[in-house]
């Protein structure tokens, strides 16, 4: 079956597939308004989540379809120490695909090793996060295109599971990656190795200051400091606050700059930068709509077939 964990499965050829799919339904969404009635997409969020849990609820129902949601763990019976394996093979039978999002990194990995149905991963510890980087993919498409890009990843890229993802998935295009973090929260070595053994080691550099990169950046990716994901408070207030952009940072570069970020901010881009030609960031987040629409259109077509329960 067709899992998604992480975005090292994808190729050039899916990426295109999808972001292509995506375009053609943000262009006419109605022409898949009633695509997917009777088929049902479990939820099973371990962890907060405002855009990805809520943009697959949209996207499935903007797809004719709907959802089962466990809710919260506090709610549920992984209160009651049920097992991540019992619960995804207890929602599989309730539903056609599965979307999770779990605190341990590798999680979706397991939970995929128990069930038929697809699942998707929707963020696994400090691990991967593919559907946030087919998002990210389709709106550095629009706004820069995707080869010849100069981008620049800044923030907390140790634990940033939509960096490692993104990273990867660029390996796949003619990128030049700048990744931008005090010392402590630089990418993880094997995924720096990983990088290298996907792509010629001149597409990817090192620095702890913006500076020097700003001007020759086309996108500038920035991320949350994961305080969560920190062991030890103390680390996390040691890096707090740094990196952040506002409208006197971005004085030194191009006017063509876009600013992503996958959100939720904190403090990472001042408010000032909200309303200028630089500011992606909400966009992206509502771009997770047509491109969830295009992942589970794909994902659930493969099916059809198989389960009969559509009348095209
Ligand atoms: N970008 C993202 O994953 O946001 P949520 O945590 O709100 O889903």
């Amino acid at each position: 079956h067709d899992h998604l964990i992480t975005s090292k499965q994808l190729s050039r050829p899916d990426i295109e597939t999808v972001l292509d799919r995506a375009a053609e339904i943000d262009a006419d969404p109605s022409a898949v308004a009633d695509r997917h009635a009777n088929t049902l997409l479990g939820l099973l969020f371990f962890e907060p989540s405002t855009r990805t849990k809520m943009s697959f609820e949209t996207a499935m129902k903007r797809i004719g379809g709907d959802v089962v949601d466990m809710g919260s763990v506090e709610s549920s019976s992984v209160k009651k120490g049920e097992t991540l394996a019992d619960t995804v093979r207890v929602i599989e039978g309730y539903t056609d695909a599965l979307v999770l999002r779990h605190p341990k990194q590798g999680a979706a990995t397991m939970a995929s090793e128990f069930v038929d149905v697809p699942l998707l991963n929707a963020g696994d510890g400090a691990g991967h996060h593919p559907t946030q980087t087919m998002l990210d993919l389709y709106t550095i498409r629009e706004n820069a295109g995707l080869d010849d890009l100069t981008i620049g990843i800044m923030g907390d890229l140790k634990y940033g599971r939509t960096v490692h993802s993104l990273a990867h998935a660029l390996t796949n295009f003619e990128t030049q990656q700048h990744f931008i973090s005090p010392e402590s929260l630089q990418l993880p070595r094997e995924v720096v190795y990983d990088l290298h053994q996907r792509q010629d080691g001149t597409g990817i550099k090192e620095h702890e200051s913006l500076e020097g990169v700003l001007p020759s950046l086309d996108v500038l990716y920035v991320t949350r400091i994961q305080r969560e994901r920190f062991p030890d408070e103390n680390e996390y207030q040691k890096v707090a606050g740094e990196y952040q952009i506002d409208a006197e940072t971005l004085e030194a570069a191009s006017d063509d700059l876009t600013v992503m970020h996958p959100l939720p901010r904190v403090d990472e881009i001042a408010p000032e930068i909200d309303d200028t030609d630089y500011a992606a960031y909400f966009d992206q987040a509502h771009n997770g709509v047509p491109v969830r629409m295009a992942l589970l259109d794909l994902l659930l077509s493969d099916d059809r077939g198989i389960r009969g329960e559509t009348d095209e």
